[in-house]
């Protein structure tokens, strides 16, 4: 079955009815680093939800480009550090980066609400990965003394985000 196409994020809905579009504890791990990702992941989701059928290409686009930094940044880390299930986390990041990527098309191709379609799964998705594997990441990158996470090298920070 091809799961890359933009109805399997159809079932949710649009409204993240159970977890609304808000930034929430849940997604808090008290690490500046990958907060400040998340945060920022957060505000596109929103503006993703926001956007008019106008702009949800700019927007889709602006997400798909942080997001690549935002899955970049977790992988090196992983990298230079040795995390051994790297493979597992990187998997669910290049799973989610597929869809959006089939939504970008189907945008680009005139059908602009799945702009809002991806907006409510990614809401949902981020309140299942954050408390799971990027809270098990930073809390391994803590045990091993390596607090907040630092900015590995080499990698740029993830591109403000544009809401307005
Ligand atoms: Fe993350
Ligand atoms: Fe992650």
């Amino acid at each position: 079955m091809d799961n890359t196409t933009p109805s399997t994020v159809s079932q949710p809905g649009t409204d993240a009815s159970a977890v609304g579009f808000d930034w929430t504890d849940q997604l808090a791990l008290n690490d500046p680093l990958f907060d400040a990702t998340h945060r920022e992941f957060v505000e596109l989701i929103q503006a993703l939800h926001r956007a008019d059928d106008a702009r949800m290409l700019e927007v889709v686009n602006t997400t798909i480009e942080h997001t690549e930094a935002h899955f970049r940044q977790e992988t090196t880390l992983m990298q230079l550090h040795g995390f051994p299930p790297i493979h597992c986390h990187d998997g669910e990041h290049a799973n989610v980066m597929e869809v959006m990527l089939a939504v970008r098309d189907r945008v680009a191709a005139g059908e602009a609400h799945y702009g809002r379609v991806l907006a409510a799964a990614l809401m949902e998705w981020l309140h299942v990965h954050v408390p799971t594997m990027d809270a098990v990441l930073s809390a391994w990158l803590r045990e091993r003394g390596l607090e907040e996470s630092p900015q590995p090298a080499g990698v740029p920070d993830a591109p403000r985000v544009q809401t307005g």
